[in-house]
């Protein structure tokens, strides 16, 4: 069920079919958690999720993901606000659209992660993890800089440890060497 909400000039539409891929793909691609992600990516998790456009006419305004099963819970992800419409209530009102919406009712658990936006979760009714020990994670974070890294075959640099194994193990080959010529 595709839901349309209207506060002239803007509007919140969950019709993918409607949103610019373009301008989502740079946006995400620019973000902090999601540097270099590739366009096809950005595609797949729009149809991978539920997903809330902000548009101005047809100009892509805000985006937010909604990663769920529809039951029991849902991950809040890639909200993003074009620089151009910041500072006007556009994020609050995407996050009052998202909890009204019929599909996201009574589940158990809403997660996100933010660097820095507590204060507009927070006005949604997002409160720090009760019990951050007994979540778990699997982080990739950079992942997709490594992926385009090797996909120009680029060689990354070695890791710190591995520089001073490195080192490590020249000096200890050096002075070998001047034991057997001493
Ligand atoms: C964060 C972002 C979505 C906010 O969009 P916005 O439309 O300007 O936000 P709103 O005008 O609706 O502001 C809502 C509230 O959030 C607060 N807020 C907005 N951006 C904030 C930020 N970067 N840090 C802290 N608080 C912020 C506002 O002060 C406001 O609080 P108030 O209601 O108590 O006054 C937008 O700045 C953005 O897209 N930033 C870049 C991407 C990003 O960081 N996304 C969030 C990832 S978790």
């Amino acid at each position: 069920m595709s839901v349309r909400l209207k506060r002239p000039p803007f509007e919140i539409t969950t019709d993918p079919s409607r949103f610019d891929l373009d301008q989502i793909w740079r946006w995400l691609s620019g973000s902090y958690w999601a540097t270099g992600i590739p366009r096809a990516l950005v595609e797949r998790s729009i149809r991978g999720a539920l997903c809330f456009g902000i548009l101005e006419g047809r100009r892509q305004v805000g985006l937010a993901r909604v990663i769920t099963d529809g039951a029991t819970f849902a991950y809040l992800a890639d909200v993003f606000v074009d620089e151009s419409a910041r500072g006007r209530g556009l994020a609050r009102w995407l996050m009052q659209a998202i909890l009204a919406h019929p599909e996201l009712q009574g589940l158990r658990r809403w997660l996100l992660a933010t660097r820095d936006a507590h204060r507009l979760y927070a006005g949604a009714g997002f409160r720090p993890l009760a019990h951050p020990e007994v979540f778990m994670e699997i982080n990739r974070p950079g992942i997709y800089q490594s992926n385009s890294a090797m996909m120009r075959g680029e060689r990354s640099s070695p890791a710190p440890h591995a520089k001073r194994q490195a080192r490590a193990t020249r000096v200890r080959s050096s002075r070998r060497a001047r034991r057997a010529s001493g």
